[in-house]
């Protein structure tokens, strides 16, 4: 029997108990079997969050969260599931294992190495004779000594092994450099060192820890920097440069002003302005923002103006306002429906004069660059301005491309007031009547609504099992559902079948379809993951998202999956899962392991074709069985409602519930109706994957 190693999970959920925890953040009151109360995912008047005690969940029925504990804090604090771990873990007095002490001794001998090159990279530019241009290229851009200290700035010799003879003779192996990214090795065995006759910058976590460098050139010449590779101490999507020493000032001022460059972030700092940082060289990424996030939620980004039209800009624009905004969510009123969002972060743009970057404008004059900040426009106006700017507004075929482009802009806009200032904004660059705006402002939402209410969770329900002829390939399990449950085809699970069954949830858990769902996608992520998207775009269905899976380990999980893929990761995906928890890198592996074990035994899942199929039916049956749940709680919720208001709003989530469900049961049956499901528009059905093994 092949099971998930989740027992610390586990034995936190039922040592803890589910109404108590939620109880702290929502007012819970007992209704029939489960407590409800007004959901903190959205804005209700009549409460549709519902907990239930015996299986240590909670569903909220209005605006489809749900899940245990875990997620409920999750989403409630914004933590990532490591972070809910611990806390959860030293409440119900679970020990967590550490992580391994090899890892952990690798990881300081990693940081050991740093300190000790930055060290040497210092006492190269104070000290050497080499140091000298390097020390004259400081003090010609008018970098002080103070700045050079409070940013360890250092010195690369020129030549192929100085750093790696001082690393070694103090006790460092090659191997140890090169994994460092400080050495490359080269072909013929050997290595020499990656920064040669470079400034160094040294890159340092929130902890202010050197984890990596940068190394520009002086003068002119290309590369303008080099940088450190991605290394286990370092991940270049999730550090920010200047954090450690711009985290107190950003919190006081409650402002994050991000620039493009080192030098501009070190140029800031040297002037005075402290709450300046800057992403990694390339656009920022979510986890960037969800990190400066915790110290500030207004933004400032200070473009270079020729920078600030760029794509890439525009990028990171975005990138806030999607890793930030609020999830549009809709809100059940007496009248209907009501789509609801808010811009959290506040976001505004500065742009720096014609071909200054915000170093030249702060060495040439500090009081610029402060009414440059204080005067950033707010991303909408930026917004309007860009698209404005980009659309002939004399024509009438201009006019209507420029109100549809920033629809969703507008729409974004939670505050009344402000929005109606936008609009008129609007009608005014176009020479269109406000109303016309406002009319297709609301046509755009009305198609909003509808794609979210698909976008939602689907359902089923227990009475009236999906209409799904018998599919050949697979044998039904008694005891389980109706839908022949795939995933333990071959593999025999001993246990009962993963249920809402609550006594089960304090056994280890056996492989359910989360579980063969991520295995499969671990296995063969870089054909299923694009594959999946396109597919369920075809299919008018939400993408494959975090809310599909509701364990927390699945979901942490997969959540290091899309890390993966937003972040264009290009390691190996074991060595990226590698460096997160302890309890992760079990589970991972555990569904490797898994995912191996069922693809052995099934020999056709060679086969391109049958393993696209395969997964995206298992994750319909997941969504369906997940729905199936879901309903059954409302309907009982709905029995147990007391007034006639409460009724009414429980039955209207029902019928959109089985609308939800119809789709879904179209969409699966599209791939039980044949054998050998081919899509039109894909020419690879024949096409085979390498062996995944080494057997
Ligand atoms: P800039 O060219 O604006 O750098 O690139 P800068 O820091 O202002 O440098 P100066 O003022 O010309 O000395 C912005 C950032 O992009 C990354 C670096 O992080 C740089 O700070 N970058 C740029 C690279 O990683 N490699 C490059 O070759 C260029
Ligand atoms: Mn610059």
């Amino acid at each position: 029997m092949i099971m998930v190693q989740d027992s610390v999970v586990q034995e936190i959920k039922e040592r803890l108990d589910v109404v108590t925890v939620i109880g702290r953040y929502v007012p819970l009151k007992k209704s029939g079997s489960s407590y409800k109360g007004l959901c903190p995912f959205h804005s209700e008047k009549t409460p549709s969050f519902h907990v239930f005690p015996q299986t240590g969940t909670w569903k909220c029925f209005g605006c489809g969260a749900g899940g245990d504990i875990f997620t409920f804090l999750e989403k409630r604090e914004n933590l990532p599931f490591p972070d809910v771990l611990r806390m959860l873990a030293k409440e119900a007095g679970v020990p967590l294992e550490t992580v391994k002490p090899e890892v952990k001794e690798a990881r300081q001998r990693l940081l050991d190495l740093h300190i000790l090159a930055t060290a040497y990279f210092q006492t190269n530019l104070l000290a050497s004779p080499e140091g000298q241009r390097a020390r004259a290229y400081l003090t010609q851009r008018g970098v002080s000594q103070e700045t050079i200290e409070a940013f360890q700035l250092g010195y690369a010799r020129d030549g192929w092994e100085h750093l790696i003879q001082h690393l070694t003779s103090q006790g460092f192996s090659l191997e140890e450099i090169i994994q460092a990214g400080l050495a490359i090795p080269r072909d013929m065995g050997g290595a020499y060192d990656r920064f040669r006759n470079r400034l160094i910058i040294p890159i340092r976590d929130i902890q202010g820890r050197v984890i990596a460098f940068g190394g520009r050139i002086l003068g002119d010449g290309e590369p303008k920097y080099l940088n450190s590779p991605q290394t286990p101490i370092f991940d270049k999507s999730r550090v920010i440069f200047g954090l450690d020493m711009a985290k107190r000032a950003i919190r006081a001022k409650d402002v994050v002003v991000l620039v493009e460059g080192y030098m501009d972030v070190i140029s800031a700092h040297q002037h005075g302005f402290k709450n300046v940082v800057a992403a990694m060289g390339t656009s920022i990424t979510p986890q960037q923002i969800h990190i400066l996030s915790r110290y500030s939620r207004n933004f400032v980004f200070a473009l270079d103006a020729d920078a600030a039209g760029a794509r890439a800009t525009w990028r990171g624009v975005m990138v806030v306002q999607e890793a930030l905004a609020e999830r549009g969510v809709i809100a059940p009123t007496p009248s209907g429906f009501r789509t609801e969002k808010r811009m959290l972060a506040d976001v505004s743009i500065a742009i720096m004069p014609e071909g200054q970057d915000p170093d030249d404008v702060l060495r040439q004059d500090p009081n610029q660059w402060q009414s440059l900040i204080e005067n950033a426009v707010p991303v909408v106006d930026y917004i309007i301005q860009q698209t404005a700017a980009q659309t002939d507004l004399q024509t009438a075929a201009g006019k209507s491309h420029f109100v549809a482009e920033v629809l969703p802009t507008l729409s974004k806009i939670g505050d009344a007031i402000q929005r109606r200032h936008y609009i008129g904004r609007v009608a005014s660059l176009a020479r269109v009547r406000e109303s016309d705006v406002e009319e297709a402002l609301a046509q755009y939402e009305r198609e909003q609504r509808r794609s979210a209410s698909v976008r939602r969770k689907p359902s089923a329900s227990t009475t009236s099992p999906p209409p799904l002829p018998p599919d050949s390939s697979v044998k039904v399990v008694s005891g389980a559902s109706e839908e022949p449950p795939l995933w333990r085809d071959d593999l025999q699970v001993e246990s009962a079948p993963l249920a809402t069954s609550p006594d089960l949830s304090r056994q280890p858990r056996a492989i359910g379809p989360e579980e063969h769902l991520l295995g499969l996608i671990l296995l063969h992520h870089h054909r299923l993951m694009p594959w999946l998207e396109e597919e369920l775009a075809k299919l008018e269905l939400d993408p494959l998202y975090l809310e599909d899976f509701t364990d927390s380990l699945n979901r942490a999980v997969f959540q290091i999956i899309e890390d993966y893929y937003l972040d264009e990761i290009e390691e190996d995906l074991a060595d990226f899962f590698s460096r997160f928890d302890e309890t992760i890198v079990g589970h991972f592996h555990a569904l490797w392991q898994y995912a191996q074990s069922f693809e052995q035994s099934k020999p056709k899942y060679v086969q391109l074709s049958h393993l696209q199929r395969e997964a995206i039916t298992t994750l319909l049956r997941l969504r369906l069985k997940q729905a199936r749940d879901t309903q059954q709680q409302l309907e009982l919720s709905i029995q147990e409602a007391i007034t006639s208001d409460e009724r009414g709003v429980l039955d209207r989530h029902f019928s959109e519930l089985l609308q939800r469900r119809r789709k879904l049961e179209q969409s699966l049956l599209r791939y039980s109706q044949t054998a050998h499901w081919t899509h039109p528009h894909h020419s690879f059905p024949s096409s085979y994957f390498p062996p995944t093994t080494d057997s």
